[in-house]
C-alpha cells in the first residue's frame, strides 16, 4: 500500500486500527486523533494533505507509537483541557476530569453567594494544579490565598509550571503558593475552603471498575488507596480538616459513588454539619460537602 500525505496515512492508520482505538480511546474520532498529531507536528489542518509522508515519517511514527501503546492523547500532547483552559500534563499527574470542574464551579459560585472576601483556601492533593488554578480565575478580584499541596514533589513541578502558564488568568489579588505535605501535616495555618480530589479507588475491590488505560498509565498514589487502610486514611484526612479549618469553613470533596455515602457518614462523627451529597452530570452523587461547626 503506498501512502501520500499525512492525511491519507493517518486516516488509513484510523481505519486499521478501529477496534483497538475504540478500547483504548474510548469515543475516539479521526479529527481528534488527526488534531492530537497536528499539535504534535506543530502543523496546521490545511497542511494534511500537502505534507508528505516520506519526508516527516519520523515524527509521524513517534506519534503513532505511543497510539499503539495507548498511552494517554493528553500525556502525549502534554496537554489536558479542564475548565475553559488547558494545562500541561506528564505521567506524574492525575488527568484532570471534567467531572472535577463542577466541584470548582460550585465553590467559585457559593465564594459569590457568600460574598466572601479575604480568605484563605487550600487544595489539597492538587496535582496538575487544576482546581487551584481554575478557582483562581473564577472568583474574581477578592483578596484570596491559595495553599496547593500535594505529597508528591513531581505533580507539584507540573503545578508550578501551570502557575507560569495561567499567571495572567487570575487577579493580583489572589496569591498561590505551593506546599508539599502529606495531607495537610506541613500547612501551618487555617482555611476558609478545604478543595480537595484525593485518591479514592479502592486498590482492589475498586480494580475492575478502573479502565485498563488509567491503570496503566495514571500514577497510582493519585489514583489509589488500600482497601484495608481506606476508612483510616480518611479518618485521617477528615480530622486534619477539621483541625485547619475555621468555624463555618467550607469542606469540599470529590469521591467515588461507591463510597461517598459511606464517607459521608465517617465525616458526621467530626464537627462538621449541613453534610451534603452533590451530584455530577450523570446524576451520580460524586462530591461530598460540609460546614464546619463552632
Ligand atoms: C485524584 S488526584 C487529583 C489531582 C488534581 N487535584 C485533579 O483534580 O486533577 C489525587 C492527588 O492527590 C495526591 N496525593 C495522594 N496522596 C496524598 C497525600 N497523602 N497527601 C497529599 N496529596 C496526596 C496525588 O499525588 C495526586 O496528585
Amino acid at each position: 500500500m503506498s501512502f501520500t500525505t499525512l492525511g491519507d496515512y493517518i486516516g488509513s492508520f484510523f481505519n486499521e486500527n478501529k477496534k483497538f482505538l475504540a478500547a483504548n480511546y474510548p469515543g475516539i474520532t479521526l479529527s481528534r486523533l488527526k488534531a492530537e498529531l497536528k499539535d504534535f507536528c506543530r502543523i496546521l489542518e490545511s497542511q494534511f494533505d500537502d505534507i508528505y509522508i516520506s519526508e516527516n515519517k519520523g515524527v509521524i511514527e513517534e506519534f503513532l507509537k505511543k497510539v499503539r501503546q495507548g498511552t494517554p492523547l493528553e500525556y502525549i500532547s502534554n496537554r489536558a483541557f479542564f475548565y475553559r483552559s488547558s494545562f500541561y500534563v506528564n505521567e506524574n499527574v492525575l488527568i484532570p476530569r471534567s467531572e472535577t470542574e463542577i466541584m470548582v464551579e460550585w465553590t467559585s459560585e457559593y465564594i459569590k453567594k457568600n460574598k466572601l472576601n479575604d480568605i484563605s483556601i487550600a487544595d489539597i492533593g492538587t496535582g496538575s494544579g487544576a482546581i487551584a488554578l481554575s478557582l483562581a480565575g473564577e472568583i474574581g478580584e477578592i483578596e484570596a490565598r491559595i495553599v496547593a499541596s500535594d505529597i508528591s514533589p513531581m505533580a507539584l513541578e507540573v503545578a508550578r509550571a501551570n502557575k507560569f502558564f495561567h499567571r495572567y488568568r487570575y487577579p493580583k489579588t489572589v496569591k498561590i503558593v505551593f506546599e508539599e505535605s502529606d495531607l495537610l501535616t506541613n500547612l501551618d495555618e487555617k482555611f476558609d475552603i478545604i478543595i480537595s480530589n484525593p485518591p479514592y479507588i479502592k486498590e482492589a475491590a475498586d480494580l475492575s471498575e478502573v479502565h485498563g488505560q488509567v491503570h496503566r498509565f495514571e500514577p497510582h498514589l493519585a489514583l489509589y488507596l488500600k482497601d484495608e487502610d481506606y476508612d483510616n486514611w480518611f479518618k485521617n484526612f477528615f480530622q486534619q480538616v477539621e483541625e485547619k479549618l475555621n468555624t463555618g469553613g467550607l469542606f469540599i470533596m470529590e469521591g467515588s459513588e461507591l463510597h461517598l455515602e459511606h464517607l459521608k457518614d465517617i465525616l458526621s462523627e467530626y464537627q462538621f454539619s449541613n453534610l451534603e451529597l452533590i451530584k455530577d452530570y450523570t446524576d451520580r452523587y460524586r462530591f461530598l460537602k460540609g460546614i464546619k461547626n463552632g
